[in-house]
């Protein structure tokens, strides 16, 4: 599809796949693309023959950062005016499964991009980190909270104020990725499971989505309590009489997604 500079939006039956396309500048993240990214992922997000996303960059990066080019001039005054960055927490208003297949540098904000997703799917090529701190500047699209809930304060302290990467073995041994496939099988492993999502019911994936990340945002009973109400809602949809019923007569279930 056409209007792009930065990306590249296929669909794929049910899968949008968006895929991050400055080859000269190792896919960093400027604000253009940003934009590109968050109007692809928003358009694919309403779009009712869209049942889940895959984001994923080149064979050598996935992102290598905020773009150090477009920072380097800019004051604190053009910073907080332009609320730098906060467009990309669009992404965390979708309810669309998301997918990041990484490969190679994830970066500062190639990172956090990633981990703004629902979840990572990670080439053996992949390599993790948040090297702000050497730049003099910190994390700025949610990593140092993000990077912290996803693999707790010691090695999360330890990236952030060494810079330190991590290969993607421990990147999947800390819990920061899903999985950790060849490089060469990346993209159709990435495609495959999201074409499995995008096989179940539509609402039921966002309702399960809504759930795990209510995780993130509550305390635990309050989280236990709204995943039971979550759960009674799922008894209002034809889907789930459809996949109950596909299993008590032993065949595979007709999601109708609604
Ligand atoms: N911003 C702008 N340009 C970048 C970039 C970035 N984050 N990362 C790489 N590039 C550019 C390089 O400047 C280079 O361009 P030229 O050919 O015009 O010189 C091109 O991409 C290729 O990069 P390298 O020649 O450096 O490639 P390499 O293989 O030798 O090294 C790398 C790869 C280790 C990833 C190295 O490019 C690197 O360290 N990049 C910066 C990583 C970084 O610091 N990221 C954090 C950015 S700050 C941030 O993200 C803030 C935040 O919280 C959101």
């Amino acid at each position: 599809e056409t209007g792009y500079e930065h990306i590249i939006l296929e669909r794929r039956g049910r899968v949008g796949l968006i895929t991050l396309n400055r080859p000269k500048a190792l896919n960093a993240l400027n604000d253009a693309l940003m934009h590109e990214v968050v109007d692809a992922a928003t358009g694919l997000d309403r779009d009712p023959e869209i049942g889940a996303i895959v984001l994923t960059g080149s064979e050598r990066a996935f992102a290598a950062g905020a773009d150090i080019r477009e920072m380097a001039p800019q004051t604190y005054q053009d910073m907080y005016a332009a609320d730098w960055f906060a467009g990309w927490n669009a992404l965390t208003r979708l309810r669309t499964p998301l997918i990041a297949a990484v490969a190679g540098h994830a970066l500062g904000g190639g990172c956090e991009l990633a981990m703004m997703c629902d979840f990572i799917l990670a080439a053996d090529t992949a390599v993790f980190g948040q090297p702000e701190i050497r730049l003099g500047v910190i994390p700025g699209i949610g990593g140092s909270q993000r990077l912290t809930r996803a693999i707790g304060k010691a090695k999360a302290m330890e990236m952030v104020l060494t810079g330190r990467t991590m290969d993607a073995a421990e990147a999947e041994r800390c819990g920061l990725v899903a999985r950790v496939v060849p490089a060469t099988r990346l993209l159709d492993e990435a495609l495959a499971t999201a074409a499995t999502i995008a096989g179940m019911s539509a609402p039921v994936a966002m309702l399960a989505k809504e759930a795990v990340n209510a995780a993130f945002e509550t305390t635990l009973a309050e989280g236990v309590h709204v995943e039971r109400r979550l759960f009674h809602s799922t008894f209002a949809l034809a889907d789930q009489k459809e996949g109950m019923a596909a299993f008590l007569e032993k065949r595979a279930p007709r999601f109708e997604n609604r």
